[in-house]
């Protein structure tokens, strides 16, 4: 059996359309560039990603979550630097009307798209979103849509501290929709202008910073590894002066290599005491820490891992894909498509199929799927087809387990239970059936 993983972005596009995972936002439309709609799988695919971050993070003594608006006073974003800082280089080619990014192409004299050396001069252009809050439309109700999660966590510090009694060092964990308006977003669910950030911001005593800052990047590698991502995938990437942001002393990315190359999944930055120095400034409100030991006051800093829901999402599904192709003595080839997913990023844990749709078999497959779903696991129930079609249908979204119920069941009160990985089959009594998939589902 030869075994081939994914080398090109556009048959995951395909396999997440087919069966239910992402599709094109406003499709019957057209379509509206770069923004996607997460069908069933894709929904119950991302939950997966963002209890698995959540519990990382929250389950930790020492930090608590919050979820703040996205829309915020626009002096925050003056004082985070968003609003004069927050911007990209953008040329027209003034032949064919392509706008691109001059700092991301091989040759910035000419069009990317056409060849054309008719270009603009380069300007900066502001990544964020405008709106306006309340009836009148002038600038002093411009309000912008986040472009960043983090800044919620600033702003809330103090209530947080205070409200939880929290010492440092303590982190906050938020996850919500952030907005940037790319100039070239593209590669699927990878760049976009609306995604979802899982951001934690964790304050610690100037000084110590550096030493966080390492554990904090182990710490995020592990949870990639603990996901079941291939190690071979993952590396780190340290900014050099000229990529780091305006708030940043020191930056990683944790990289992935897509089919398109490496790219950023997470930030993880020494943001130092940048914004809350700034917002302290701005609001005039002090937002000194005062430490009980020493009897010091001070500004904390800031080690933050940022990382991009939409993104983690995309690698789950890269890493997790997989054609099988096996040959038979006449050398016809046959494929089998597998999406092995960790079994707690598997959208769909569980399918029942009778193996026929005649009663009682049918009832008793659908009575199974339902006793399954009301323990919290997210089970389908398929009668339609081949039994040979409906695994390999499973298989393509990447369900763990298969529960086969046939006419032998009725008797011996047995379902057969087919493995996605190995295609073993195991016949389980249904009185045993629950600690049989607890057990197979945690030591996968
Ligand atoms: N608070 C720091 C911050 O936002 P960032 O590196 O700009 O840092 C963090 O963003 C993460 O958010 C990125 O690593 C990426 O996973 C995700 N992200 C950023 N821009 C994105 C976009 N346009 N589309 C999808 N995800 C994006």
């Amino acid at each position: 059996m030869k075994t081939q993983e994914l080398n090109d972005l556009q048959t995951l596009v395909s396999l997440a359309k087919r069966r239910g995972f992402v599709f094109q936002s406003s499709e019957v439309y057209g379509g509206i560039n770069a923004c996607w709609d997460y069908g069933p799988l894709g929904v119950e695919l991302k939950l997966n990603v963002k209890k698995l971050w959540w519990k990382s993070m929250t389950s930790r003594n020492d930090i608590v979550g919050i979820d703040a608006a996205i829309l915020m006073h626009p002096k925050v974003w003056k004082a985070s630097g968003h609003v004069d800082g927050f911007t990209d280089p953008m040329v027209d080619c003034k032949e064919c009307k392509y706008r691109f990014r001059p700092d991301k192409v091989e040759d910035p004299s000419q069009c990317p798209s056409c060849g054309s050396k008719n270009l603009s001069e380069p300007r900066n252009f502001n990544l964020m979103f405008k709106t306006f809050m309340g009836p009148l439309e002038d600038s002093s109700s411009t309000v912008y849509l986040r472009p960043e999660t983090a800044q919620g966590i600033f702003v809330n510090f103090e209530n947080v501290q205070t409200s939880m009694r929290k010492k440092i060092p303590f982190g906050i964990a938020q996850i919500g929709k952030s907005f940037r308006n790319e100039i070239t977003p593209g590669n699927f669910i990878f760049r976009t202008r609306e995604f979802e950030q899982m951001e934690m911001q964790y304050f610690v005593k100037p000084g110590s910073d550096d030493e966080h800052m390492e554990e904090w990047k182990q710490r995020r590698r592990n949870f990639y590894l603990n996901m079941g991502f291939k190690e071979e995938r993952l590396r780190f990437h340290q900014h050099g002066p000229d990529e780091l942001a305006h708030y940043a002393k020191d930056a990683f990315d944790v990289e992935y290599k897509f089919p398109m190359g490496w790219e950023e999944l997470e930030g993880i930055h020494n943001r130092t005491d940048f914004d809350l120095k700034a917002h302290q400034q701005m609001s005039g409100k002090s937002l000194e820490y005062f430490e009980e030991a020493s009897k010091e006051k001070y500004i904390p800093y800031v080690i933050e891992t940022a990382a991009g829901c939409d993104r983690l999402v995309l690698a789950a599904l890269c890493d997790a894909y997989r054609e099988e192709i096996t040959t038979d003595e006449k050398g016809k080839e046959d494929k089998r498509v597998v999406l092995g997913f960790h079994p707690q990023l598997a959208p769909v844990k569980l399918a029942f199929l009778p193996l026929s749709k005649k009663e009682p078999l049918a009832s008793l497959a659908m009575q199974l799927r339902n006793d399954f779903a009301a323990e919290d696991w997210i089970c389908q129930y398929d009668e339609s087809g081949s039994i040979g079609k409906r695994y390999r249908r499973q298989d393509e979204i990447g369900t763990p387990l298969c529960v086969t119920i046939d006419f032998d069941s009725l008797e011996d009160k047995c379902v057969t239970v087919r493995h996605r990985d190995s295609m073993q089959q195991d016949r389980v009594s249904i009185d045993g059936l629950e600690a049989y998939v607890r057990d197979k589902l945690k030591n996968f």
